[in-house]
């Protein structure tokens, strides 16, 4: 919507390519860390748990979408992705240690910083040595059915502020990281037109 395009200072992303949906994607990661680091109290739990929700089904949908594509569709693919599951891996971790801890928590801010350099890193690293060649090695066809399971992974982390966060014991309780990861797998085979 216009709205987030206005906010994020990004042009709309082009919703049949999967590139520019997920350099979108990591334009909204880069401001729900800002507003994280930027709130406290309720509104900073519910920024978090909209980064954490948001991050979960990215990676998830990289992991059922791109990651295979770029495998096989341009040479050194294969290690291009195996070191960007190796980033990813790391990052969840440390997702892992910081969704055990409260926001207000005063090791939160320094786990958060950690976790925001290792996403950083590797959006980067996706950018440069992934997304490049994906849009190189393939039409516009197979770009769009690729951000079909992008556009379908993101209807289940919604990145605005739930509304009547700033009253008292505004709950996020939202289900486990894993159990949303789950779903997110299904709803994208679902889009894509792979069942199980
Ligand atoms: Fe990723
Ligand atoms: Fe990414």
């Amino acid at each position: 919507m216009t709205v987030q395009a206005e906010q994020s200072g990004a042009p709309p992303a082009d919703d049949n390519d999967v590139v520019a949906l997920l350099m979108r994607q990591h334009g909204d990661i880069r401001n729900l860390f800002d507003e994280v680091e930027d709130s406290s109290g309720d509104a900073r739990r519910d920024a978090f748990r909209r980064l954490v929700r948001l991050l979960a089904v990215h990676e998830t949908a990289e992991e059922e979408v791109v990651h295979p594509f770029a495998r096989r569709s341009f040479p050194g693919g294969e290690q291009v992705v195996k070191d960007r599951l190796q980033e990813e891996k790391a990052a969840k971790e440390t997702l892992a240690d910081l969704d055990s801890l409260d926001t207000d928590d005063p090791t939160f801010m320094p786990q958060l910083m950690k976790l925001r350099r290792d996403v950083q890193h590797h959006a980067r690293a996706e950018e440069r040595y992934e997304f490049t060649h994906i849009r190189r090695s393939t039409d516009s066809a197979r770009l769009a059915s690729m951000a079909r399971g992008v556009k379908a992974a993101e209807a289940m982390a919604p990145t605005r502020p739930h509304p009547g966060v700033e009253s008292a014991g505004a709950n996020m309780a939202l289900g486990p990281v894993a159990a949303l990861m789950d779903r997110t797998k299904d709803a994208v085979r679902k889009a894509m037109g792979k069942d199980g």
